[in-house]
Parts: structure tokens; C-alpha cells; sequence
């Protein structure tokens, strides 16, 4: 158990052996040994400082969208940032801690009439996961639109990255974080009318909707698109929808999510995963690497 008498000023914010897979999109996963939800990105920096003097291992767990959490927990800590979502408008600028869900930035954005986000609608996760991995779909991703990230290292320290436009920080579901934390971000849009941006919206979110199984139950896309294919149509191809490996099935809705039937395991994922790649390299001679995110 971790020495955690130094936690009162955190009271209310943290607990012991805390389940994760409510907090994951796939309802999968064990234990963390300590959770906390820092309110700020100054309490977070603070925290991650007070990790650093102590040797407590630590990660972050943003919409818990893109993600797999193994059975048996993580030890150490696990910093949820629920409780940082605050988003303002500065002009045509938004601003949004991490913890902030794409959905609200872009229905803030539509409100105050900017336009630039309409292609996250529909996207689960937060805006600090939607940075660290450019998040984004057919019409554009978040990577284009960010001009300033706020970030804590690993002791602490703040740091501001400044980003002209085509500075190369991002490329696909990628960008150069490496493991600062992203603790605030802000975009640059324009101005649009709300009536066209809301069309655009609800266009977007339709379509997602109609070839993508819903927010719960999944963790997004599996496996990363290979350079000129679509993994989900390579998955279906090699006749793989629906196969099932004990709690998880290859959706037959769109063959790149896996879905949870209901008591699915990261076991039983990371066999399916196992089960795809290699049926995948059979057929077609690719190699899909995972876009989800795995904790050890
Ligand atoms: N396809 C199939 N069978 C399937 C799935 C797709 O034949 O089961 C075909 C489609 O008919 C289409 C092509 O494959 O011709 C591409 O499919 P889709 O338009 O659904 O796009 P995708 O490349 O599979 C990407 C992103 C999604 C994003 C969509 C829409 C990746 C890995 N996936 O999917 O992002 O929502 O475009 O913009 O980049 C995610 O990253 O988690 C994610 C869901």
C-alpha cells in the first residue's frame, strides 16, 4: 500500500483500489492502488512533482476511450482529469483543459459561432488523449487546429509549446508530447455561421453513426490505418466480423471496433488482437499495429 498520509489536501479526491472499468469505454479493467482527481492544471502539476520526490509511478487517464486497462489493475497512481473540463472562448480561440470531452468543445465552439472542430463531433474522448494522439476521421483532425499546449513533465515543471501552423508537431493519430501531460490546449478556428456549422455537425455525427457501433462497449478504431489501406476493411475482408474470443467480438457493424458482450476481459482482447494480426498478415501481408493504448 502506498504511504498516502500526505494526501489530505486532497480530500475527496482520491481512493484506494479504485475499480477502472467504469472509467474505461470498454468497461474493461482491474484496480488502480491510489486514483486522485486533480481540479486544476496547477494542482496536477503539484501532484505530479509530490510523484516525483516520492518514486510513485503514475499515469493518466483522460476519456478512457482509447484504451485497455489490464485485468488484474496497475499499481501506483492513476491520475483521472475528470474534474479539469473548463472551456473558454477567447475570440476565435478556444480553450480547454484536458480533461474537457470533444463533444462539449465542439458544441461550445458551434454556440459562439466558430468553426474548425466540427470534425471531432461524434469522436468519444477528452481534449488531453484527442492531442497526445491527433485525434480526428475523415474530415480533419484537432492536430490542425491546436496553436498552443500547456504541459507538466515528468517532475512537475510546466512548459508552454507554442505551434505555427505546419510545424510539423503532428502527423496521423501522432504527435511529439512523448510523456509530458497535455493539461490545457488551445485552438485556433474561424468564424462561421452557427445555423452551417450545426448542419455540419449533425451531418458528421450521422454518418459516424451509421457505420460505427455507439460510444459504450468499445474502444474506437483497434488498430491504426497501414499506409494506403483501411484496417476496417482489411478486418472484414479476411472474413473476420464477429469472431469472438471469449467476452469480445469484431463488431459487425464496422470490423476495426471490438466490442464488449458484457463480462469481456483484457485477456480476451488482447487474444482477438492476437487472432486479427495474424490472420490479417496472413491474407493480405499487413501488419496492424494498435491504435488503442495498452497499460502494462
Ligand atoms: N470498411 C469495410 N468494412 C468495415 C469497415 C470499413 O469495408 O468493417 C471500408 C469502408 O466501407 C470504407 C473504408 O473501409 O470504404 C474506410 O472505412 P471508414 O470510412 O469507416 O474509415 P476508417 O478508415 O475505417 C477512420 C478512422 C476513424 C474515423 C473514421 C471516419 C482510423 C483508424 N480510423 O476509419 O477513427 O472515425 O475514419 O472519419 O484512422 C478511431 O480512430 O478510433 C476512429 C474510429
Amino acid at each position: 500500500m502506498l504511504p498516502v498520509d500526505w494526501l489530505r489536501p486532497f480530500e475527496g479526491l482520491w481512493a484506494a483500489e479504485r475499480r477502472l472499468a467504469p472509467s474505461t469505454t470498454w468497461r474493461i479493467g482491474g484496480p488502480a492502488e491510489l486514483w486522485l482527481e486533480p481540479t486544476s492544471p496547477e494542482q496536477l502539476a503539484a501532484l505530479v512533482a509530490e510523484f516525483w520526490r516520492r518514486g510513485i509511478h503514475w499515469r493518466i487517464l483522460g476519456g478512457g476511450s482509447n484504451l485497455l486497462v489490464p485485468d488484474s489493475g496497475v499499481r501506483g497512481a492513476v491520475v483521472s482529469l475528470r474534474r479539469m473540463q473548463r472551456i473558454d472562448i477567447d475570440g476565435d480561440r478556444l480553450v480547454a483543459e484536458a480533461g474537457a470531452p470533444l463533444h462539449h468543445v465542439v458544441h461550445r465552439a458551434q454556440q459562439a459561432g466558430l468553426s474548425g472542430v466540427e470534425c471531432l463531433a461524434g469522436i468519444p474522448g477528452h481534449v488531453g488523449g484527442a492531442v497526445f494522439g491527433n485525434a480526428g476521421g475523415r474530415y480533419g483532425d484537432i492536430g490542425s487546429r491546436v496553436e498552443r499546449i500547456d504541459v507538466v513533465g515528468a517532475r512537475g515543471e510546466r512548459e508552454e509549446i507554442l505551434l505555427p501552423a505546419g510545424s510539423g508537431f503532428f502527423a496521423y493519430r501522432a504527435s511529439l508530447i512523448g510523456d509530458r501531460i497535455v493539461v490545457r490546449a488551445r485552438l485556433r478556428l474561424s468564424t462561421g455561421e452557427p445555423a452551417a456549422i450545426r448542419g455540419e455537425t449533425l451531418r458528421i455525427i450521422r454518418e459516424r453513426r451509421s457505420s460505427q457501433p455507439g460510444w459504450v462497449g468499445n474502444a474506437g478504431c483497434v488498430f491504426k490505418n497501414p499506409p494506403g489501406h483501411s484496417a476496417g476493411r482489411l478486418i472484414d475482408l479476411s472474413r473476420l466480423k464477429g469472431t469472438r474470443v471469449g467476452g469480445i467480438f469484431v463488431s459487425p457493424i464496422h470490423a476495426n471496433f471490438f466490442e464488449n458482450a458484457g463480462g469481456g476481459k483484457a485477456e480476451d482482447v488482447a487474444r482477438l488482437v492476437d487472432v486479427v494480426q495474424q490472420r490479417v498478415q496472413r491474407e493480405h501481408g499487413v501488419d496492424l499495429e494498435m491504435e488503442v493504448r495498452r497499460w502494462a
